[in-house]
């Protein structure tokens, strides 16, 4: 059963036991922050440059010469599969002139050759020839003087690439903490998840709107009313849990938690709270259940049900859940990677947003969305959909795998519309919200080291 967010317990697996709670303060966080371009400026000198990024699936770099690029602010990084058992990253920018060396994409290369004066660099960077070298710089041939592209730091964590502009960080095992290393290794990414949806959607508001979207669930009877009948958002059902920078809410699935009362299932036409509900009946679906008549009545007492169902099933798919904790098997663990890395993670699948600032605008981001499924071993994969670049309101959002995501991107511009007014000082937090609160208080420490 699930734990409460109060107790703690000597017998209670390690991914479950709470994390202290820091100190945090009530003031509102002003509004000045999503718009002002002088603390954009400011994020990019001291938040972006020094810490870990993602920067994509380990998937894509398969073969030896397989690269893509990561854009981030107003620089681009290339990074790239240089050796069976390497990965590099470098700056996208020929040491010439300064042309950007491969344009926003993937692909595979023996060697980059710079299109405007044909430089051509090996897969580490190092500049293998130039036109004209040997006869016309004075300098010296360039390619025989060791011109080489500045290289980013580059780690790799459960099949995600990871960047660093910052030489003198700390390593990213550091960053990301054992706790969080110690609860995504179980699920086995890097071994048997692949990516089958790859999008980026503009959206009009800064990249800090798109971070709170999904650091609370307190918007969930608001826009999301479907989900009410099948989750539990409560506060007191939903522990949050912090680790180093990071963050992470547990959000309880498969069965309506205390808000369904009577009165709320009456008005979506049950007869009472206690009535098998559509969205539970299609989680019983999914897990190969049919609603059975010995359920009714009882609703809410069906979770350790569809746990076993769910434990089941994966082992009917030969796939080994063995290292996951029966919550796992059924909520969504949710966890935050300051600076911008949503996770919304299964048994099954999971969903990685990232939220990336604009190169100049404040005001608009870009919103990536990943879906990772799992893959048995000796199943075939699915093939790597190719990446979407959609803007907001133009018809993508019919296709997105659950309704709430397109609710969620709709919040987006009003909510930056709203920090336009003069009528609004800065936000006003819940407890419930607390993981916002701590994000920005990480951000505020960032941006206070010279
Ligand atoms: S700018 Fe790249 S070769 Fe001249
Ligand atoms: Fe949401």
């Amino acid at each position: 059963m699930a734990a409460s967010a109060d107790v703690v317990s000597p017998a209670l697996p390690a991914i479950l036991k709470k994390s202290p709670e820091p100190a945090l303060d009530t003031q509102l966080i002003p509004k000045e922050r999503y718009l002002s371009p002088e603390v954009m400026r400011l994020e990019w000198e001291r938040m972006w440059g020094r810490v870990w990024l993602y920067a994509g699936p380990l998937t894509d770099l398969s073969e030896v010469g397989d690269y893509f690029t990561f854009e981030i602010g107003p620089e681009s990084v290339l990074v790239v599969r240089t050796a069976p058992g390497q990965v590099r990253a470098m700056y996208n920018v020929c040491q010439h002139r300064g042309r950007r060396l491969r344009p926003e994409g993937g692909g595979f290369a023996n060697s980059f050759r710079c299109p405007y004066h044909l430089w051509r660099y090996d897969l580490d960077g190092r500049l293998i020839s130039a036109p004209d070298g040997a006869t016309d710089f004075p300098q010296g041939d360039p390619a025989a003087c060791g011109v080489r592209i500045p290289q980013v730091r580059c780690e790799v964590f459960a099949g995600l690439v990871f960047v660093n502009f910052d030489a003198g960080a700390p390593a990213l095992w550091e960053y990301l903490t054992r706790d969080v290393i110690e609860h995504l290794e179980p699920y086995r990414w890097a071994a048997e998840f692949r990516v089958n949806l790859d999008w980026t959607v503009e959206w009009p508001c800064n990249w800090k709107i798109g971070v709170d979207s999904f650091n609370e669930i307190y918007h969930l009877q608001g826009i999301h009313p479907e989900l009410m009948d099948m989750s539990d958002d409560t506060p007191a059902g939903c522990p949050i849990d912090f680790y180093g920078r990071h963050s992470r809410i547990l959000y309880r699935v498969g069965v309506p938690g205390p808000r369904w009362d009577d009165e709320m299932a009456r008005g979506r036409g049950y007869r009472d709270a206690n009535q098998i509900t559509a969205g539970t009946r299609m989680i019983l679906k999914a897990y190969g259940l049919e609603e059975k008549p010995q359920w009714e009545g009882r609703v809410k007492d069906l979770r350790p049900v569809l746990i076993k169902a769910a434990r089941e099933r994966a082992a009917r798919n030969g796939i080994d859940v063995s290292g996951l904790v029966d919550d796992q098997l059924l909520d969504d663990f949710h966890y935050f990677l300051f600076p911008n890395i949503t996770l919304n993670i299964s048994a099954h699948h999971f969903w990685l947003f990232r939220h990336r600032p604009h190169p100049r605008d404040p005001e608009q981001m870009l919103w990536d969305f990943q879906q990772f499924v799992r893959v048995r071993p000796g199943q075939d994969a699915p093939p790597r959909p190719p990446h979407q670049h959609y803007v907001l309101g133009d018809g993508h959002e019919a296709n997105y795998p659950h309704i709430a995501l397109a609710q969620d991107e709709a919040q987006s511009a009003d909510l930056q519309r709203g920090m336009r007014s003069a009528g609004f000082k800065g936000l006003y937090l819940a407890h419930q919200e607390r993981r916002i609160r701590y994000f920005h208080q990480v951000l505020n420490d960032c941006l206070a080291q010279p």
